[in-house]
């Protein structure tokens, strides 16, 4: 502990007479220390041809999808019905996208993280920013737990 705590305060010291330094100097170090230069985010167009990749932002990262489970896809239907109708139709746009054919579009857990994170996939997601522009509506997040949104997933394959 004792040569953690002495390390530390070598630092400070050396930051402070940096600091300080001042003089000729200056523009050097900002060179120096400046953060390298952030990777350009994509563009939509450019994560939509990548779709396949792309997987959102949220908690989920990895969905298998197996056998059509239709007990849980009735299940997500009802959860549909009652919390995504207001701004999505089954078949047609309507404040948002239609989820048919989604799949050809979209992985399964890109959509389970829109379903889930949608503001977070709506500012940071480069699809998600994307569909914003497009429809100009932000997303509500319906507060659907994990399951209940793997349900809806599952609906969305009978689609
Ligand atoms: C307040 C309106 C609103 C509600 C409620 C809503 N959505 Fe959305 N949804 C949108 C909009 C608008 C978009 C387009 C993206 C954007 O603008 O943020 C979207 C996009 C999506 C997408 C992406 C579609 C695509 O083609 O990429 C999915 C999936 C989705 N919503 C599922 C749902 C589900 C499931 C629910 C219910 C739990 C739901 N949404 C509730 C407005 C809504």
């Amino acid at each position: 502990m004792k040569s953690k705590g002495a390390i530390f305060l070598a630092i400070v010291v050396v930051a402070f007479m940096s600091a300080c330094g001042g003089g000729s100097g200056d523009k050097e170090k900002k060179g120096k220390f400046a953060p390298p230069p952030k990777a350009k985010p994509m563009t939509y167009e450019e994560a939509q041809a990548d779709w396949k990749n792309q997987k959102g932002r949220g908690p989920i990262t990895k969905v298998e999808l197996g056998e059509l489970d239709a007990e849980m896809a009735k299940k997500g239907e009802d959860i549909y019905v009652l919390k995504c109708t207001a701004c999505h139709a089954p078949d047609k746009e309507k404040l948002g996208p239609a989820p048919t054919g989604i799949f050809e579009r979209r992985t399964p857990e890109w959509i389970m993280n829109m379903i889930l994170n949608p503001e977070e996939m709506a500012m940071k997601d480069p699809i998600g920013r994307g569909l914003l522009m497009k429809y100009n509506t932000v997303m509500a997040n319906q507060g659907l737990t994990e399951d209940d949104a793997r349900a809806v997933l599952e609906y969305f394959r009978t689609l």
